[in-house]
């Protein structure tokens, strides 16, 4: 009985550590993705993440990014154009595709903006992912 105890109480400490455990992977990314944004999207988004009213919408406390990862991917690779909503503000002006960003890049860019500015969605967006959504 003892012994059932113990191994109940180690598996309760290991399993409650480890989800106080960043990510090694996930934090490696969002520090790769910090210098991805600042040369592709600060201009429009803004360093501050919260974009420039009317024109360009915010990331910084975006409902937008808890949409699932194939969007947020799909906006980057494609551009995206039409209304939008973000946090119950319209926004209508295009944004261009970013293709040319490596699989790597994109998948960067989107977990900083995803573990920043107030943001914390969990999750890991990886390469793969942005590869099997060029197809
Ligand atoms: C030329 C300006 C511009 C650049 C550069 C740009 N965006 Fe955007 N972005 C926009 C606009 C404008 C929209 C809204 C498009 C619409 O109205 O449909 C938008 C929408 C978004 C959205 C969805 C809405 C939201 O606010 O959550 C995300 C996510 C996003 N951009 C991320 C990025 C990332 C990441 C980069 C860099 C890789 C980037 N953008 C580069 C202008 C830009």
């Amino acid at each position: 009985m003892n012994r059932v105890i113990t191994i109940s109480l180690i598996t309760i400490g290991i399993f409650s550590l480890s989800s106080f455990m960043p990510d090694p992977k996930l934090s490696q990314s969002i520090k790769r993705g910090k210098e991805v944004y600042a040369l592709n999207c600060q201009s429009c988004h803004m360093e501050d993440g919260k974009g420039m009213p009317d024109v360009n919408p915010p990331l910084a406390k975006a409902d937008y990014l808890r949409k699932p990862p194939k969007t947020l991917i799909n906006i980057i690779l494609k551009g995206q154009s039409g209304e939008v909503v973000v946090n119950r503000k319209k926004y209508n002006v295009a944004m261009p595709a970013q293709e040319y960003l490596t699989d790597i890049q994109i998948a960067d860019v989107l977990n900083y903006s995803r573990n920043n500015w107030g943001n914390k969605i969990p999750g890991l967006i990886t390469p793969a992912m942005v590869k099997a959504a060029r197809k």
